[in-house]
């Protein structure tokens, strides 16, 4: 297939490129709708990659951004600057810790992991770091060697090869069982084994995604996060949590570790914090970790960590946030989601499993319910099957973000119950395109 003329100097991420983009070319966005340039309204059932939280085109982030450009549109990241300061401030103030955090900020997620790893790196004097194996936190440098799937083979050999271990994931076992209780306690004793081997005295951190994101919409089991921290705790292992897509108010709490009730030492950032509406990232460290710098050098800084524009969008994502008990709203969506949903497993034997909290919710196709087996396997070498679903879900007026036979469903945090249910009615219609299409493939 040839390539269409608009896209024709364009690098795509994560695609070959002679696959002609599916959908129209988005033109605006309006709300949790996006609008194509031929005028077609589609439904950002994903917020884009999990990042537009707060919808799109919202006007009073535009005057924000606008207005700063206008005032001062760069100041270096060591120069004092209000806006700054008070972002970091209300982020400290959103965090679990009651003792409070002091913020690094970044253009985005992957570039806050490599920050948090060197920082973890820095305040214990240890050179591993351990993340696991069903896990995404990015392609820049270190996080590339972090990143658990696929997506970090084409780095590798990685600058930074993280130790690598299996978390849970109940719906296909690793360790062998469907009781929660017996998966975290086998997923312990699997890591412990690996800490031996490494020695935990070179452990910097662990970091790890507190629910699954890209890698399959993966709730943990109750337990598994506070054995993490007991474990980290009594090793002196950093514990990281890379809440980049579970952030603000997607787990129906503004961090996945309040919505689990674990504090790590640090979390990192980007996507909702701003709604992705310009770049911007970050890693919040809890104060009696982070104080660990006052006699030592935070080695670590760039250009454009801190931009004042980039800090006004994240101070009107949170007005937007706050305004709208947007946190609040994520537990409404999370109650019709979770009956929406129910329904269509029932409905649809190609459901293998439903899976979320919040506003962030996974759905896994099956070949085969009984057997489990997937419907398009996890490293598929041909991803045409997934890439006819999404053009489906498109032509149907819906965006859903999809790898490996899991969609991700996860809208902006202001989609009305009529914009879902509706979301819900023609996501239903394309999965009975996709059952009718593999009964009589064309
Ligand atoms: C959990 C998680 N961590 C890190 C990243 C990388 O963020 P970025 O694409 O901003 O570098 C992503 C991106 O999707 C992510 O989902």
């Amino acid at each position: 297939m040839t390539r269409q003329d608009p896209h024709r100097h364009y690098l795509s991420p994560w695609a070959k490129q002679d696959r002609a983009p599916a959908g129209p070319s988005f033109d605006r966005g309006e709300g949790a709708h996006l609008v194509g340039d031929d005028g077609a309204r589609v439904f950002d059932f994903s917020s884009g990659w999990i990042a537009a939280t707060l919808g799109h085109s919202n006007g009073d982030m535009a005057d924000a951004v606008a207005e700063q450009m206008r005032r001062l549109c760069f100041a270096p990241p060591s120069f004092p600057h209000a806006l700054r300061s008070e972002l970091a401030r209300r982020l400290s103030d959103l965090s679990p810790w009651s003792e409070g955090a002091r913020v690094h900020f970044t253009t985005g997620g992957g570039e806050a992991n490599d920050d948090a790893v060197k920082a973890a790196r820095l305040l214990t004097g240890r050179t591993k770091v351990m993340a696991a194996y069903r896990s995404y936190h990015g392609t820049t440098g270190t996080a590339a060697g972090l990143t658990g799937d696929m997506r970090r083979w084409a780095s590798e050999p990685t600058t930074f090869p993280a130790v690598r271990f299996f978390a849970p994931y109940p719906y296909r076992s690793p360790f062998h069982t469907d009781d929660p209780a017996v998966e975290t306690a086998r997923a312990m004793d699997h890591l412990s084994r690996i800490v031996i081997q490494e020695g935990a005295h070179n452990i910097a951190a662990l970091v790890i995604e507190p629910m699954v994101g890209s890698s399959g919409v993966i709730v943990y089991p109750e337990g598994y996060l506070d054995a993490l921290r007991r474990f980290t705790e009594r090793h002196r292992i950093l514990l990281i949590f890379d809440e980049v897509m579970t952030g603000f108010g997607r787990t129906g709490a503004a961090f996945a570790a309040e919505r689990f009730g674990v504090a790590p030492d640090m979390i990192t950032f980007a996507k909702g914090v701003n709604g992705a509406a310009v770049p911007l990232g970050g890693v919040m460290i809890r104060e009696s970790v982070a104080k660990g710098f006052d006699d030592r050098v935070f080695d670590i800084g760039h250009t454009n960590a801190g931009h004042p524009v980039a800090m006004a969008s994240g101070l009107a994502a949170l007005d937007l946030y706050e305004r709208g008990d947007l946190f609040a709203r994520a537990r409404e969506i999370e109650g019709l989601m979770a009956e929406r949903l129910d329904a269509l497993r029932q409905k649809h034997p190609l459901i293998g499993d439903v899976r979320g909290v919040g506003a962030f919710w996974g759905i896994e196709l099956v070949g085969d319910r009984a057997s489990r087996a997937p419907l398009i396997e996890w490293y598929a070498a041909d991803p045409s099957l997934n890439h006819s679903l999404v053009d489906e879900m498109l032509r149907r007026g819906l965006w859903v973000y999809a790898r490996y036979g899991i969609l991700m469903l996860a809208p902006p945090l202001v989609a009305t119950d009529d914009d879902l249910n509706d979301a819900f009615d023609r996501l239903d219609g394309a999965l009975g395109w996709l059952a009718d299409t593999l009964e009589d493939p064309k």
